[in-house]
């Protein structure tokens, strides 16, 4: 490898089903294609071992020169799996990753600065993986640094496809009846997934019956929303939104700073707004018609939104 090369992995959205996905129901996500983290790779001089630089100020540089320590970083972690995978040496290379996906936010920072370093580092390799595998190598870190992921964010990400996701099974695409606005607000509070999701995790141990009746609507609305979406229904869909945010609230993963712009956003005419991903802060979503997006928008700024990110999923 003489030149540089770019790797790259977008953000993704959930839009129905967290938390109950983590308990093997269903879930839907999207991802956000114009928000990404890439991987420059850099040659290096011979013995430098593999550098990898990032604009994480928590992880700001690793440097590996033998895998011989257990590693307790994300990166060495993935860069190990991927380098035990095919057999090979730690390359001398140097890896700047740039994500413009802010960190604990329920976009998915994390699976996605780990995909593209794996793609980054095929390219060093000069091998290619499937997604499949890749997907999985991803998961596996998920797993060791983020508590009990169900995978949905490696999945989204890695196949960059709007997906039908339960735990355990194949991943299915899913059908777009016709295309559909999403804004993302971000309440600009990062929090914790792991925490939310232990969380939940206690509400339920306490008393699973009620809690787990709380998954299955969930679930149910899920499926909804999938029929929606397949023929088009963004009215429908919308709704079925505003209802998860209701059981999202009961499990106490919503806050106060998100149920204020769901509320915005509602007031000012989108179709139907819920928080995603691990909740108690990060983004919420609304499901807006393209001509009122505007107007949506610039309420949820002056409601305190610290970013509004649009996407049409298609
Ligand atoms: O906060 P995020 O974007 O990582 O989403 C978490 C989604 C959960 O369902 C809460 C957890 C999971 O692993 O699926």
């Amino acid at each position: 490898m003489t030149m540089k090369s770019i790797a790259t992995a977008p953000a993704k959205i959930i839009l129905l089903g967290e938390h109950a996905v983590v308990y093997g129901q269903p879930s839907i996500a999207v991802p956000l294609l114009s928000l990404r983290v890439y991987a420059k790779v850099v040659p290096a001089p011979q013995g430098s071992g593999l550098c990898i630089v990032s604009n994480d100020i928590d992880n700001p540089e690793l440097i590996i020169t033998s895998f011989n320590q257990s590693s307790t970083h994300s990166f060495a972690t993935a860069a190990h799996l991927l380098l035990d995978y095919l057999g090979k040496s730690l390359p001398d290379v140097k890896i700047v990753l740039r994500s413009d996906i802010p960190v604990a936010s329920g976009l998915g920072s994390g699976a996605a600065v780990i995909t593209a370093l794996i793609r980054g580092l095929l390219i060093v390799l000069g091998a290619s993986l499937s997604d499949d595998i890749v997907n999985s190598f991803v998961y596996e870190t998920e797993k060791l640094f983020h508590g009990t992921p169900s995978g949905i964010d490696n999945t989204v990400i890695v196949y960059e496809e709007p997906v039908y996701f339960v735990r355990g099974h194949p991943i299915e695409r899913l059908e777009i009846g016709r295309p559909f606005t999403l804004l993302i607000a971000d309440t600009g509070i990062s929090a914790s997934t792991k925490k939310a999701v232990s969380d939940v995790r206690r509400l339920y141990d306490v008393n699973p019956p009620s809690i787990e009746g709380l998954f299955n609507s969930i679930g149910a609305l899920v499926n909804a929303g999938r029929k929606a979406i397949e023929v088009g229904d963004y009215q429908s869909l919308g709704s079925i939104m505003n209802e998860n945010q209701i059981i999202l609230r009961n499990l106490t993963v919503s806050s106060a700073e998100l149920d204020k712009l769901v509320q915005v956003a509602r007031d000012a005419g989108a179709l139907g707004a819920k928080l995603s991903g691990g909740g108690r802060g990060g983004n919420m979503i609304a499901v807006v018609e393209p001509e009122n997006a505007v107007l949506v928008k610039s309420d949820l700024l002056d409601a305190g939104a610290s970013h509004v990110y649009q996407t049409v999923v298609s």
